[in-house]
């Protein structure tokens, strides 16, 4: 018999059992089947075991069930930062201690004599938290003496998929998750997946070609749902990966099962993943997880106590609710930073898009086939005259930023080494201390500090692990000295020590080390090219910002389809904030370098990112010289806020709008933004939200007529009106665009 566990008003349905001895559960959704049966488990390495002398066996089955307890909880909770000023945790839980009882054979007594067979027990629980829009699960490995140290050759927690969905996906890699999402049904993920792969990207290392990245965003054949037709929308993702290596999906069906073909193509890392027949799976559509290795092979180096991350499914027939969800964040444990007033959200532009347009350089000379950071005095080298940090460079954005309300300014290329930083395996790239000789720190910071603004410290780490954990101390001392209290970190390349990748357990462990140090130091971390996020910043609020997934620096290497931006806050922004850089006005890159690239979006849809692609920490990533061109336009980045008290989704679908309105943190001023894709987009949006009573004064900025993101990119109206609550705003987003409006309480 299955236990039942139901969501607070009953909507989400969770049933487990132990079947067979193997764990079992299944989910469904207002009645409607989301995961069927699907197995719970993990294989462990058993040859360091025996060595040990363990008799080791996987945690995959021979379960009995010892203990069932439910529990309900529910508490509202204050983020540093985010989107709403309030969060509700509200869920019923279900925890199983499941146990393994076994007999080894008899050891072999010396005189001959029959010995009893040694008898062992071993106890897991596995946890369930049912929310009214998806659960939560993971496993627990209480201390034990026969659950001491173990290894992971493998988790194997399936998602057994009801139907062939709609998938909006990423193809699964060790190291990087810098594609563009693939649309395509679960059965069509093998026949797209070597198109899917980003092969140029510096470091890659696909596993299966069904192997997809979380978070997952799927969308259901539309069914009888409450009387109407509605589809489901399903994510699939994990929440406090701590200690832990970060979870992909590989879909197991029978080609799967059979498959021999290995990748072609710049695969250092593809094998074929541990025979899945081992583990017959019925299901035509079913996810098995597989974690990302360290350099080992192996999958994760445990001690009890201790525990996985949780998995996620997320699931609701309103697709505002994938977006509204925090699920995630209730998953993770609350702050453990005591003092949290010297985190704030930042608005900055920086010394960045011109160099990667390439129009300028992070590097100082040219005369060196190699650097030898010891070996060379920087004064006395010859500079190649296209060094962006340069003080009268910084000067202009710091004085453009003091002009425009901007907190800071992020400056690339202050530091030397860049003359051979990338993919070159190369250990000491980096001191993180020592400015080019014409970057002058002191002046620099002294100068900005005077205008009110701060810069914003780079730390491009060419993913030398070692070398930025010997040197981080003291290049975070050096920030405190100067007064900087946000780093932007970077892992360009592969990982080095070489063989390990970017998302595996001592990755991951890397990363949150650099964020518990920098939090010592009053200092708040955004880092790039890092493992996607798991809601780890509500334990760690100074982690104010990730990439991890295509940002706008690829409007400049190709770009990006029109509809990346409706899809990303599906998935990517499900764990957290991305650092996407947005803010690009002068799409045509040719219009002012020698770059062909060009970024799809209109100016509209531009400002509309502020609010869609929500994070406290936004850029305005455009050159001084091309907002100066639009300034009526720029008026919205200066007022637009970037924390918030309230925010409401009034509109969404993925890869095609998302419209959200958003109440500033401790004001009454609204701002509201829609953005669509390549089709254009209709909507009229009922200003309910606002007090009644109150007028506001609204300015909107709208895509012109005629506008389009590839033929008039730059077409755009900017209308004021004074609204009040009730009113209804009719706006018109262009094929590529958006809108964007600001309503002030008058
Ligand atoms: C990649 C980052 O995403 C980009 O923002 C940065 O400029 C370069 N690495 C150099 O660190
Ligand atoms: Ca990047």
């Amino acid at each position: 018999m299955a236990t039942e566990v139901k969501s607070p008003n009953g909507n989400i349905v969770l049933n487990f059992t132990v079947e067979n001895g193997r764990p079992t559960y299944t989910l469904s959704y207002k009645g409607r089947e989301v995961v069927r049966p699907s197995h719970l488990g993990l294989e462990l390495a058993k040859d360091k075991h025996a060595s040990m002398g363990m008799d080791e066996r996987d945690l995959m089955d021979g379960f009995v069930l010892d203990k069932e307890e439910t529990s309900s909880f529910d508490d509202t909770w204050q983020p540093v930062w985010g989107e709403t000023k309030d969060i509700r945790n509200h869920y019923n839980e279900y925890a199983a201690t499941l146990s393994q009882r076994w007999l080894s054979a008899p050891p072999k007594a010396k005189n001959g004599a029959r010995l009893q067979p040694r008898q062992h027990r071993r106890t897991i629980l596995i946890r369930f938290r049912v929310y009214d829009d998806g659960i939560g699960f993971r496993y627990e490995f209480p201390q034990q003496p026969e659950l001491n140290y173990f290894l992971i050759k493998e988790e194997r927690s399936e998602f057994a998929m009801a139907g062939d969905h709609k998938a909006w996906w990423l193809p699964g890699d060790y190291d990087t998750q810098e594609q563009e999402t693939q649309e395509s049904k679960l059965s069509e993920i093998r026949g797209r997946f070597q198109e899917a792969v980003n092969w140029g990207n510096s470091s890659v290392a696909v596993f299966s070609p069904t192997g997809v990245q979380t978070s997952l965003q799927m969308k259901s054949e539309a069914i009888d749902i409450d009387g109407e037709r509605r589809s489901l929308y399903i994510n699939i993702h994990e929440a406090a990966c701590l200690d832990y290596a970060t979870m992909h999906l590989e879909l197991v069906d029978a080609e799967t099962k059979a498959l021999t073909t290995q990748l072609q193509g710049n695969s250092n890392a593809y094998t074929p993943n541990p025979a899945p027949s081992d583990y017959p799976l019925p299901q035509p559509f079913t996810f098995v997880s597989h974690l990302t290795p360290d350099a080992t092979g192996l999958k994760g180096c445990m001690q009890t106590p201790c525990e996985t991350p949780w998995r996620t499914v997320m699931v609701s027939d309103d697709a505002r609710d994938m977006l509204s969800n925090n699920l995630i964040l209730n998953l993770n444990e609350p702050c453990k930073l005591e003092d949290t007033s010297w985190i704030h959200p930042t608005k900055y532009c920086g010394v960045w898009w011109e160099m990667i347009v390439g129009r300028g350089n992070w590097h100082y000379t040219n005369d060196f086939p190699s650097i030898k950071l010891d070996k060379i005095d920087w004064t006395k080298v010859k500079p190649n005259g296209t060094h962006k940090a340069n003080n009268e460079n910084v000067k202009r954005y710091i004085d453009f930023a003091a002009k425009n309300g901007l907190d800071q300014v992020l400056v690339e290329g202050w530091n030397v080494g860049w003359e051979d930083w990338a993919n070159m395996w190369k250990r000491d790239v980096f001191d993180f201390v020592t400015p080019y000789p014409d970057f002058d720190i002191k002046m620099l910071n002294d100068y900005a500090h005077s205008k009110g603004v701060k810069l914003l410290m780079h730390h491009e780490t060419s993913s030398s692990t070692q070398n930025y954990e010997r040197h981080m101390e003291e290049a975070f001392n050096l920030m405190n000295k100067y007064g900087y209290d946000a780093v932007k970190t970077g892992y360009v390349g592969d990982i080095i020590p070489r063989g390990d990748h970017h998302y595996s357990q001592s990755m991951n462990n890397h990363y949150l080390h650099v964020v518990k140090e920098a939090a010592k130091h009053h200092i708040m971390v955004n880092a790039h090219e890092a493992t996607r996020p798991t809601g780890i910043c509500r334990t760690y609020p100074n982690l104010v910002g990730n990439e991890s997934a295509r940002g706008t620096e690829y409007e400049a290497f190709g770009g990006s389809r029109p509809d990346h931006t409706c899809i990303l806050p599906f998935t990517r922004l499900q764990g957290g904030p991305m650092d996407y850089t947005p803010g690009i006005f002068v799409t045509k890159l040719s219009e002012w370098s020698n770059n062909p690239s060009w970024a799809r979006i209109t100016i509209a849809g531009s400002l509309a990112l502020y609010l869609t692609m929500y994070s406290p920490l936004q850029m305005a990533a455009d050159l001084p010289e091309n907002y100066e061109k639009f300034d009526d336009a720029f008026q919205f980045i200066r007022d637009v806020a970037c924390d918030w008290d309230d925010s409401r989704y009034l509109e969404a679908e993925p890869a095609d709008y998302i419209t959200v309105a958003r109440k500033a943190k401790g004001t009454n001023n609204w701002f509201i933004g829609g953005k669509c894709d390549e089709n254009g987009h209709k909507t009229n949006i009922k200003l309910d939200f606002l007090d009644k009573g109150r007028k506001y004064d609204c300015t909107i900025y709208a895509d012109a007529k005629d506008a389009h993101y590839e033929t008039n990119p730059q077409a755009y109206t900017i209308t004021k009106k004074v609204v009040k609550a009730g009113d209804v705003l009719k706006l018109t987003e262009a094929p590529g665009g958006g809108f964007a409006v600001s309503l002030f309480a008058k």
